[in-house]
């Protein structure tokens, strides 16, 4: 039986991934600095708690107060949800402390898994978003450690934790397109992403690009978006260059 599907909320996108993601894995979100990253995650999380389904949102690169307001500057109450217990913000920060202090030298996926449980089955979350995983791998010093984190990770989270996951990465300006993809593109079960596409004499707009998204035969084009108030990223047209 085909698994179903969880819709991202972002207009024009859940036609073109037939419905949504499909239901239970992790899908990497990448794009540069700016791109709309955050705001994707927010809305899919959003989306969520307009279904019925709780979300834990993790914040790995900013402050969860800035998570919320920046979500407040696009007309989006995170608050409320959280107040509820709907909605689950976390600051990954004390796994770094553990670090910093000289109790391991890396982070331990097995520590960072069985928390997340908890909180996951604490308020029965559907959704799950890693904003973004970046500096989680970042200070390992070895390829190898950083691949099984990621795959540790990925494996836990996929139809185990019930969740269905975005993690975020970036991609520095002008390496989009380059030959060198990270572990987890091949881990996870879908690749989007983000990019600013020049548009004219000093004009830029935005492009998503469904680059991987196992079980969906997904067209490889690129689509034109925005970023509205209250709307969040809406795809607009795909994108003529
Ligand atoms: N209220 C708004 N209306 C329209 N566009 C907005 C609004 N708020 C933010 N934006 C746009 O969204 C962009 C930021 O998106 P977002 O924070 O989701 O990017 P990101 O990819 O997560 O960035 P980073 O890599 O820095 O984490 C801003 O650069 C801004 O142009
Ligand atoms: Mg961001």
């Amino acid at each position: 039986m085909a698994r179903p599907r969880v819709a991202t909320g972002i207009a024009g996108l859940d036609g073109i991934l037939q419905g949504g993601l499909p239901q239970g894995k992790s899908y990497l979100l990448s794009g540069e600095p700016g791109t709309g990253k955050t705001t994707f995650s927010a809305q899919f999380i959003l989306e969520g708690l307009r279904q019925g389904e709780n979300g834990i949102y993790i914040s790995v690169d900013e402050k969860p107060s800035h998570v919320v307001e920046d979500a407040e500057s696009l007309g989006w109450d995170l608050r409320t949800p959280v107040e509820q217990g709907k909605l689950t913000l976390l600051d990954v920060s004390p796994y770094f402390n553990w670090v910093r202090q000289g109790k391991n030298n890396s982070i331990d996926s097995a520590e960072v898994i069985s928390d997340l449980s908890k909180q996951i089955r604490r308020i029965s979350a559907k959704r799950l978003v890693f904003d973004s995983i970046v500096p989680l791998v970042l200070h390992r010093e070895r390829v190898h450690d950083v691949q099984e984190f990621i795959r540790d990770l990925i494996f836990s989270i996929d139809d185990n934790l019930g969740c269905t996951t975005i993690m975020t990465s970036h991609i520095w300006p002008g390496a989009m397109g380059s030959a060198e993809h990270s572990v987890e593109e091949f881990l996870v079960s879908g690749v989007i992403q983000l990019r600013l596409v020049k548009s004219g004499e000093g004009r830029y707009k935005r492009a998503m690009f469904v680059r991987k998204m196992r079980a969906t035969p997904v067209e490889l084009r690129e689509y034109v978006f925005e970023i509205q108030h209250d709307h969040g990223l809406v795809i607009t047209q795909p994108l003529s260059e």
